[in-house]
């Protein structure tokens, strides 16, 4: 019970968040479909407060939640105060760790993989993360160019995407391997291949700082990355 509570919870806070990043889909959205879709989600609101009191006040909880995903997703642009508000509360019923991992892609690649299909990437934002320059969740700055940037710690940045198209896929294991299939998996389980000549100290945790949206610009990044330097 508690567990499920959580469980909504957090979809609720997430309905909050995450339309802030404009994914808007407009089907529903005319002003007859709005007042439409308005009735009849007031047919549920059946506040019973004296046989029911619990679930009434869930109920009006619940429902003020969905009008305004129906707005954001309809468009509507929260104003900064009304999104701190909105955080202030959320906050107060989950903890920030909580939202975090809500909103984290995990380390699940199948499941990563279909989730990126409906996401597009921004190689721009990717290569601000990837330096380190913009925040990914919590407010961490990624320390990817780090390492990367030097060959003797890590394959280089450059030449990512050939790299990993002329050399990695054409090992036997990773024969059903699609391209970006190796590379999510690198980011978010990099223990599940380590290239040989290089110490395994890529940190496995990125799955929990990174949103599908982060991951997905990382990827358009490294995809941008096709020259091999001189040397390879
Ligand atoms: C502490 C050093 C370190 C950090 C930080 C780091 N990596 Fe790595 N990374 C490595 C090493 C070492 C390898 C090669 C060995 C292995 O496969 O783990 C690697 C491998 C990779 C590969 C596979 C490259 C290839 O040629 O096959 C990708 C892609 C990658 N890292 C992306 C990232 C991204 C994106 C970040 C930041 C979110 C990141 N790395 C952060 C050390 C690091």
């Amino acid at each position: 019970m508690e567990a499920k509570r959580l469980t909504g919870m957090l979809a609720l806070s997430l309905a909050l968040l995450i339309p802030v990043f404009g994914q808007s889909d407009r089907d529903g959205c005319a002003p007859e479909e709005l007042e439409s879709q308005r009735n009849t989600l007031a047919g549920f609101l059946s506040p019973d407060f004296a046989g029911d009191y619990d679930l009434a006040i869930a109920n009006l909880f619940r429902l003020g939640a969905l009008y305004q995903s129906m707005a954001l997703r309809c468009g509507y642009m929260p104003s900064e105060p009304e999104i701190d508000s909105m955080l202030e509360q959320a906050l107060s019923f989950v903890t920030l760790e909580d939202l975090i991992a809500a909103q984290s892609v995990g380390s699940d690649v199948a499941a990563i993989l279909l989730e990126l299909q409906e996401t597009y990437g921004d190689p721009l934002a990717g290569q601000l993360l990837y330096n380190g320059l913009e925040p990914a969740l919590g407010g961490v700055a990624l320390g990817c160019a780090g390492c990367h940037e030097n060959d003797a710690v890590a394959p280089l940045t450059a030449g990512t995407w050939t790299r990993i198209n002329d050399f990695r896929l054409g090992q036997p294991e990773f024969r059903d391997y699609s391209h970006r299939q190796y590379l999510v998996e690198s980011i978010v389980q990099p223990m599940a291949y380590t290239i040989p000549d290089y110490a395994p100290l890529m940190p496995d945790f990125y799955g929990s700082q990174l949103s599908i949206q982060h991951l997905a610009d990382l990827v358009a990044f490294l995809d941008s990355q096709d020259q091999l330097p001189d040397d390879e």
